[in-house]
Protein backbone atom coordinates (compact mmCIF):
# COMPACT_ATOMS: atom_id res chain seq x y z
CA UNK A 1 0.00 0.00 0.00
CA UNK A 2 0.93 3.29 -1.24
CA UNK A 3 2.39 5.67 1.86
CA UNK A 4 -0.41 8.71 2.63
CA UNK A 5 0.63 12.00 3.28
CA UNK A 6 -0.52 15.16 4.94
CA UNK A 7 -0.81 18.08 2.58
CA UNK A 8 -1.68 21.90 2.86
CA UNK A 9 -4.33 21.95 -0.18
CA UNK A 10 -5.80 25.49 0.72
CA UNK A 11 -5.04 28.64 3.05
CA UNK A 12 -7.56 31.59 3.49
CA UNK A 13 -7.33 34.28 6.00
CA UNK A 14 -9.54 37.55 7.46
CA UNK A 15 -8.34 40.78 8.85
CA UNK A 16 -10.99 43.10 10.50
CA UNK A 17 -11.69 46.30 8.63
CA UNK A 18 -10.82 49.07 11.20
CA UNK A 19 -7.50 49.99 11.32
CA UNK A 20 -5.22 51.23 14.41
CA UNK A 21 -2.44 53.00 13.44
CA UNK A 22 0.83 54.40 15.23
CA UNK A 23 -0.63 57.88 14.71
CA UNK A 24 -3.73 56.72 16.88
CA UNK A 25 -1.51 55.32 19.12
CA UNK A 26 0.23 58.59 19.58
CA UNK A 27 -2.90 60.30 20.98
CA UNK A 28 -3.53 57.01 23.22
CA UNK A 29 0.20 56.38 24.90
CA UNK A 30 3.63 58.27 24.90
CA UNK A 31 4.93 57.27 22.16
CA UNK A 32 5.70 57.72 18.07
CA UNK A 33 5.38 56.44 14.81
CA UNK A 34 8.93 56.98 14.64
CA UNK A 35 10.06 54.77 17.56
CA UNK A 36 7.25 51.89 16.77
CA UNK A 37 8.37 51.31 13.22
CA UNK A 38 12.31 51.41 14.30
CA UNK A 39 11.91 49.43 16.57
CA UNK A 40 9.47 47.20 15.80
CA UNK A 41 8.57 47.72 11.51
CA UNK A 42 4.66 47.88 12.68
CA UNK A 43 2.62 50.57 11.02
CA UNK A 44 -1.14 49.69 11.74
CA UNK A 45 -3.22 46.62 13.08
CA UNK A 46 -6.86 45.53 12.68
CA UNK A 47 -8.97 45.59 15.46
CA UNK A 48 -11.97 43.80 15.62
CA UNK A 49 -15.62 45.32 16.54
CA UNK A 50 -16.95 45.04 20.23
CA UNK A 51 -19.52 42.22 19.17
CA UNK A 52 -17.10 40.39 16.89
CA UNK A 53 -15.79 37.19 18.13
CA UNK A 54 -12.78 35.37 17.86
CA UNK A 55 -14.96 32.42 16.67
CA UNK A 56 -16.55 35.35 13.81
CA UNK A 57 -12.75 35.82 12.86
CA UNK A 58 -12.06 32.58 12.55
CA UNK A 59 -14.88 31.57 10.33
CA UNK A 60 -14.41 34.09 7.84
CA UNK A 61 -11.05 32.75 7.40
CA UNK A 62 -12.23 28.94 7.54
CA UNK A 63 -14.71 29.24 4.67
CA UNK A 64 -12.54 31.18 2.26
CA UNK A 65 -10.47 27.84 3.01
CA UNK A 66 -12.94 25.58 2.48
CA UNK A 67 -13.75 26.96 -0.56
CA UNK A 68 -10.92 27.23 -1.58
CA UNK A 69 -9.56 23.50 -1.37
CA UNK A 70 -13.04 22.69 -2.96
CA UNK A 71 -14.46 20.27 -0.34
CA UNK A 72 -17.92 20.55 1.23
CA UNK A 73 -18.08 21.21 5.08
CA UNK A 74 -19.20 17.24 5.26
CA UNK A 75 -16.09 16.25 4.29
CA UNK A 76 -13.94 17.69 7.26
CA UNK A 77 -13.90 15.76 9.69
CA UNK A 78 -11.64 17.43 12.19
CA UNK A 79 -12.15 21.47 13.04
CA UNK A 80 -8.90 22.65 15.24
CA UNK A 81 -8.13 26.30 16.45
CA UNK A 82 -5.31 27.55 18.14
CA UNK A 83 -6.01 30.49 20.11
CA UNK A 84 -5.44 32.34 23.26
CA UNK A 85 -8.40 34.77 23.29
CA UNK A 86 -10.88 31.82 22.95
CA UNK A 87 -14.64 33.14 22.86
CA UNK A 88 -14.98 31.52 26.19
CA UNK A 89 -12.39 30.85 28.91
CA UNK A 90 -12.60 27.68 29.32
CA UNK A 91 -15.75 25.75 27.34
CA UNK A 92 -17.36 25.33 24.72
CA UNK A 93 -14.19 25.09 22.52
CA UNK A 94 -13.64 27.93 20.17
CA UNK A 95 -13.27 25.22 17.41
CA UNK A 96 -16.54 23.66 18.26
CA UNK A 97 -18.17 27.23 17.60
CA UNK A 98 -16.71 27.87 14.42
CA UNK A 99 -17.96 24.11 13.55
CA UNK A 100 -21.30 24.62 14.64
CA UNK A 101 -21.58 28.23 12.69
CA UNK A 102 -20.04 26.05 9.46
CA UNK A 103 -22.59 23.37 9.80
CA UNK A 104 -20.17 20.74 10.87
CA UNK A 105 -20.79 18.22 13.70
CA UNK A 106 -20.29 14.96 14.55
CA UNK A 107 -16.64 15.21 14.21
CA UNK A 108 -13.36 16.21 16.35
CA UNK A 109 -13.30 19.99 17.26
CA UNK A 110 -11.03 20.95 19.73
CA UNK A 111 -9.26 24.06 20.50
CA UNK A 112 -4.79 24.18 21.43
CA UNK A 113 -3.03 27.10 23.28
CA UNK A 114 0.67 27.33 22.23
CA UNK A 115 0.05 31.26 22.07
CA UNK A 116 2.03 32.23 18.92
CA UNK A 117 3.27 28.58 17.94
CA UNK A 118 -0.20 27.35 17.74
CA UNK A 119 -0.68 26.92 13.71
CA UNK A 120 2.64 25.37 13.91
CA UNK A 121 1.40 23.14 16.86
CA UNK A 122 -1.84 22.12 15.53
CA UNK A 123 -0.18 21.45 11.38
CA UNK A 124 1.91 19.06 13.56
CA UNK A 125 -1.58 17.36 15.01
CA UNK A 126 -3.05 17.67 11.98
CA UNK A 127 -0.03 16.06 10.12
CA UNK A 128 -0.13 13.29 12.64
CA UNK A 129 -3.92 12.28 12.17
CA UNK A 130 -3.56 12.35 8.37
CA UNK A 131 -0.74 10.19 8.23
CA UNK A 132 -2.57 7.73 10.61
CA UNK A 133 -5.17 7.20 7.89
CA UNK A 134 -7.79 7.75 10.33
CA UNK A 135 -8.77 11.53 8.96
CA UNK A 136 -9.34 12.70 5.50
CA UNK A 137 -9.62 16.39 5.98
CA UNK A 138 -8.94 18.55 8.90
CA UNK A 139 -9.72 22.36 9.29
CA UNK A 140 -7.21 24.05 10.93
CA UNK A 141 -7.64 27.93 12.48
CA UNK A 142 -5.69 30.25 14.00
CA UNK A 143 -7.76 33.11 15.13
CA UNK A 144 -7.37 35.78 17.71
CA UNK A 145 -9.17 38.99 19.04
CA UNK A 146 -6.29 40.20 20.86
CA UNK A 147 -7.47 43.43 21.02
CA UNK A 148 -9.47 41.90 24.22
CA UNK A 149 -6.65 41.18 26.32
CA UNK A 150 -4.00 43.75 25.40
CA UNK A 151 -3.84 47.06 27.84
CA UNK A 152 -4.24 50.23 25.77
CA UNK A 153 -2.53 52.17 28.21
CA UNK A 154 0.71 50.08 28.28
CA UNK A 155 2.81 51.65 25.58
CA UNK A 156 5.48 48.72 25.93
CA UNK A 157 2.53 46.08 24.35
CA UNK A 158 -0.32 47.99 23.17
CA UNK A 159 1.96 48.92 20.11
CA UNK A 160 2.45 45.42 19.43
CA UNK A 161 -0.56 42.93 18.52
CA UNK A 162 -3.65 43.05 16.03
CA UNK A 163 -6.61 40.90 15.40
CA UNK A 164 -7.35 38.19 12.77
CA UNK A 165 -7.35 35.08 11.61
CA UNK A 166 -5.78 32.40 9.40
CA UNK A 167 -7.47 28.68 8.15
CA UNK A 168 -6.33 26.13 6.04
CA UNK A 169 -7.79 22.82 5.41
CA UNK A 170 -5.04 19.62 5.19
CA UNK A 171 -6.01 16.67 3.32
CA UNK A 172 -4.70 13.59 2.36
CA UNK A 173 -2.40 12.49 -0.59
CA UNK A 174 -0.24 9.88 -2.15
CA UNK A 175 1.98 12.78 -3.60
CA UNK A 176 5.07 13.43 -1.96
CA UNK A 177 5.55 16.52 -4.25
CA UNK A 178 2.95 18.28 -2.10
CA UNK A 179 3.14 16.99 1.05
CA UNK A 180 4.11 18.48 4.55
CA UNK A 181 7.62 17.18 4.86
CA UNK A 182 8.58 17.56 8.34
CA UNK A 183 7.57 19.67 11.75
CA UNK A 184 9.34 20.44 14.97
CA UNK A 185 7.80 21.66 17.90
CA UNK A 186 8.53 21.77 21.47
CA UNK A 187 8.44 23.99 23.91
CA UNK A 188 9.93 25.41 27.83
CA UNK A 189 7.77 26.04 30.33
CA UNK A 190 10.64 27.83 32.84
CA UNK A 191 9.84 30.88 30.98
CA UNK A 192 5.90 31.13 31.48
CA UNK A 193 6.50 34.45 33.51
CA UNK A 194 8.15 36.59 30.90
CA UNK A 195 4.64 36.29 28.69
CA UNK A 196 1.58 35.63 29.88
CA UNK A 197 -2.17 36.47 29.57
CA UNK A 198 -5.03 37.00 31.59
CA UNK A 199 -4.60 35.06 34.37
CA UNK A 200 -7.49 33.02 35.79
CA UNK A 201 -9.60 31.97 38.51
CA UNK A 202 -7.56 29.00 38.99
CA UNK A 203 -4.44 30.92 40.08
CA UNK A 204 -6.41 33.75 41.41
CA UNK A 205 -9.46 32.25 43.29
CA UNK A 206 -10.30 35.32 45.66
CA UNK A 207 -9.16 37.97 42.56
CA UNK A 208 -12.77 38.75 40.73
CA UNK A 209 -10.80 40.97 38.51
CA UNK A 210 -9.98 37.42 36.57
CA UNK A 211 -9.82 39.44 32.87
CA UNK A 212 -6.62 41.08 33.70
CA UNK A 213 -4.02 41.99 30.49
CA UNK A 214 -1.49 40.56 28.78
CA UNK A 215 1.89 41.11 30.06
CA UNK A 216 5.33 40.79 28.26
CA UNK A 217 9.08 41.21 29.30
CA UNK A 218 9.71 42.69 25.64
CA UNK A 219 13.25 42.43 25.51
CA UNK A 220 14.42 39.10 27.02
CA UNK A 221 11.31 37.69 25.13
CA UNK A 222 13.43 39.09 22.07
CA UNK A 223 16.60 37.73 22.71
CA UNK A 224 15.21 34.10 23.57
CA UNK A 225 13.12 34.25 20.67
CA UNK A 226 16.20 35.56 18.30
CA UNK A 227 18.32 32.55 19.46
CA UNK A 228 15.84 29.70 19.28
CA UNK A 229 14.12 30.52 16.28
CA UNK A 230 17.54 30.27 14.45
CA UNK A 231 18.85 27.30 16.10
CA UNK A 232 15.17 25.82 14.96
CA UNK A 233 15.34 26.77 11.31
CA UNK A 234 19.08 25.54 11.24
CA UNK A 235 17.87 22.15 12.53
CA UNK A 236 15.13 21.42 10.44
CA UNK A 237 17.25 21.77 7.55
CA UNK A 238 19.77 19.64 8.62
CA UNK A 239 18.22 16.88 9.32
CA UNK A 240 16.10 17.14 6.11
CA UNK A 241 19.25 17.78 3.98
CA UNK A 242 18.00 20.95 2.47
CA UNK A 243 19.86 23.85 2.39
CA UNK A 244 18.33 27.50 2.45
CA UNK A 245 18.83 28.49 -0.95
CA UNK A 246 15.94 25.44 -1.84
CA UNK A 247 13.65 27.09 -0.11
CA UNK A 248 10.94 29.14 -1.98
CA UNK A 249 9.13 31.44 0.76
CA UNK A 250 9.97 31.63 4.28
CA UNK A 251 7.25 32.38 6.34
CA UNK A 252 8.05 33.55 10.10
CA UNK A 253 5.69 34.47 12.58
CA UNK A 254 5.48 38.37 12.62
CA UNK A 255 6.12 39.48 15.54
CA UNK A 256 8.78 41.96 14.86
CA UNK A 257 10.35 42.71 12.24
CA UNK A 258 13.98 42.86 13.86
CA UNK A 259 13.70 39.41 14.89
CA UNK A 260 12.79 38.56 11.49
CA UNK A 261 15.34 40.24 10.21
CA UNK A 262 18.13 38.98 12.38
CA UNK A 263 17.17 35.49 11.76
CA UNK A 264 16.95 36.15 8.35
CA UNK A 265 20.60 37.67 7.76
CA UNK A 266 21.98 34.57 9.82
CA UNK A 267 20.23 31.79 7.65
CA UNK A 268 20.90 33.69 4.71
CA UNK A 269 17.81 34.08 2.80
CA UNK A 270 17.46 36.74 0.45
CA UNK A 271 14.74 39.32 1.13
CA UNK A 272 12.40 38.60 -1.63
CA UNK A 273 11.77 35.05 -0.37
CA UNK A 274 10.71 36.24 3.03
CA UNK A 275 6.65 37.01 3.58
CA UNK A 276 6.29 39.94 5.72
CA UNK A 277 3.11 41.20 7.14
CA UNK A 278 3.85 42.27 10.30
CA UNK A 279 4.02 45.91 9.44
CA UNK A 280 0.03 45.86 8.12
CA UNK A 281 -0.91 43.73 10.99
CA UNK A 282 1.19 43.49 14.21
CA UNK A 283 1.57 40.08 16.23
CA UNK A 284 -1.68 38.26 15.81
CA UNK A 285 -0.59 35.38 17.45
CA UNK A 286 -1.59 32.16 16.22
CA UNK A 287 -2.90 33.92 13.30
CA UNK A 288 0.45 35.34 12.52
CA UNK A 289 1.47 32.42 10.48
CA UNK A 290 -1.93 31.40 7.97
CA UNK A 291 -2.22 35.28 7.48
CA UNK A 292 0.59 35.87 6.02
CA UNK A 293 0.84 32.71 4.03
CA UNK A 294 -2.69 34.05 3.11
CA UNK A 295 -1.07 37.30 1.85
CA UNK A 296 1.68 35.67 -0.17
CA UNK A 297 -0.72 33.62 -1.87
CA UNK A 298 -2.95 36.46 -3.02
CA UNK A 299 -0.37 38.03 -4.23
CA UNK A 300 0.17 35.00 -6.48
CA UNK A 301 3.34 34.54 -5.17
CA UNK A 302 2.80 30.80 -4.04
CA UNK A 303 1.99 27.99 -6.12
CA UNK A 304 1.44 24.69 -5.99
CA UNK A 305 4.91 22.57 -5.13
CA UNK A 306 6.68 25.63 -3.80
CA UNK A 307 8.56 24.89 -0.87
CA UNK A 308 7.57 26.65 2.72
CA UNK A 309 9.50 26.87 5.80
CA UNK A 310 7.58 28.20 8.64
CA UNK A 311 9.15 29.22 12.22
CA UNK A 312 7.42 30.62 15.13
CA UNK A 313 8.10 31.22 18.79
CA UNK A 314 5.49 32.32 21.70
CA UNK A 315 4.20 32.20 25.14
CA UNK A 316 4.33 29.16 27.11
CA UNK A 317 7.50 29.56 25.91
CA UNK A 318 6.64 27.51 23.06
CA UNK A 319 8.36 27.39 19.54
CA UNK A 320 8.44 25.21 16.36
CA UNK A 321 9.50 25.00 12.91
CA UNK A 322 7.72 23.45 9.60
CA UNK A 323 8.93 22.37 6.64
CA UNK A 324 6.19 21.61 3.66
CA UNK A 325 5.26 21.93 -0.43
CA UNK A 326 2.07 23.86 -1.03
CA UNK A 327 -0.14 21.56 -2.18
CA UNK A 328 -3.17 24.11 -3.38
CA UNK A 329 -3.86 25.33 -6.62
O1 LIG B 1 4.88 36.83 19.77
C1 LIG B 1 5.62 36.37 20.88
C2 LIG B 1 6.96 36.83 20.84
N1 LIG B 1 7.03 38.23 21.11
C3 LIG B 1 8.06 38.89 20.71
O2 LIG B 1 8.88 38.30 20.08
C4 LIG B 1 8.21 40.33 21.10
C5 LIG B 1 9.59 40.55 21.62
N2 LIG B 1 9.91 41.88 22.02
C6 LIG B 1 9.94 43.00 21.22
O3 LIG B 1 9.45 42.99 20.13
C7 LIG B 1 10.66 44.21 21.75
O4 LIG B 1 11.35 43.86 22.92
C8 LIG B 1 9.76 45.43 22.03
C9 LIG B 1 9.30 46.05 20.73
C10 LIG B 1 8.57 45.03 22.86
C11 LIG B 1 10.53 46.53 22.79
O5 LIG B 1 11.71 46.89 22.06
P1 LIG B 1 13.12 46.95 22.80
O6 LIG B 1 14.10 47.43 21.83
O7 LIG B 1 13.36 45.60 23.42
O8 LIG B 1 12.89 48.05 23.89
P2 LIG B 1 12.98 47.96 25.48
O9 LIG B 1 11.86 47.15 26.04
O10 LIG B 1 14.38 47.58 25.88
O11 LIG B 1 12.76 49.47 25.87
C12 LIG B 1 13.66 50.51 25.47
C13 LIG B 1 13.08 51.85 25.89
C14 LIG B 1 12.59 51.89 27.33
O12 LIG B 1 12.90 53.17 27.87
P3 LIG B 1 14.19 53.40 28.81
O13 LIG B 1 13.97 52.46 29.98
O14 LIG B 1 15.36 53.00 27.97
O15 LIG B 1 14.11 54.84 29.13
C15 LIG B 1 11.12 51.74 27.20
O16 LIG B 1 10.41 52.34 28.27
O17 LIG B 1 11.93 52.16 25.09
C16 LIG B 1 10.85 52.50 25.94
N3 LIG B 1 9.61 52.12 25.28
C17 LIG B 1 8.96 52.92 24.43
N4 LIG B 1 9.21 54.16 23.98
C18 LIG B 1 8.35 54.70 23.11
C19 LIG B 1 8.93 50.95 25.38
N5 LIG B 1 7.84 50.98 24.60
C20 LIG B 1 7.83 52.19 24.01
C21 LIG B 1 6.97 52.80 23.08
N6 LIG B 1 7.27 54.05 22.67
N7 LIG B 1 5.87 52.20 22.60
Amino acid sequence: MSKIFASLKSIGAYAPKNILSNKDLEKMVETTDEWIVQRTGIKERRLALENELTSDIGLKAAKLAIERAGVSTGEIDAVICATLTPDFLCMPATACIIASKLGIKNVLAFDVSAACSGFVYILYLAKSLIESGVHKNILLIGAEKLSSVVDYTDRSTCILFGDGGGAAVIGSTKYENEAIMDIRISADGDYAHLLSAPRSRVTHPKDNKTLEYLQMAGNEVFKVAVKTLTNDVVEILQKNGITADKIDHFIPHQANLRIIEAVREKLNFPHEKTVLTVQKYGNTSAASIPMAMNDAYEEGRIKHGDLILLDTFGGGFTWGSALLRFGGQ
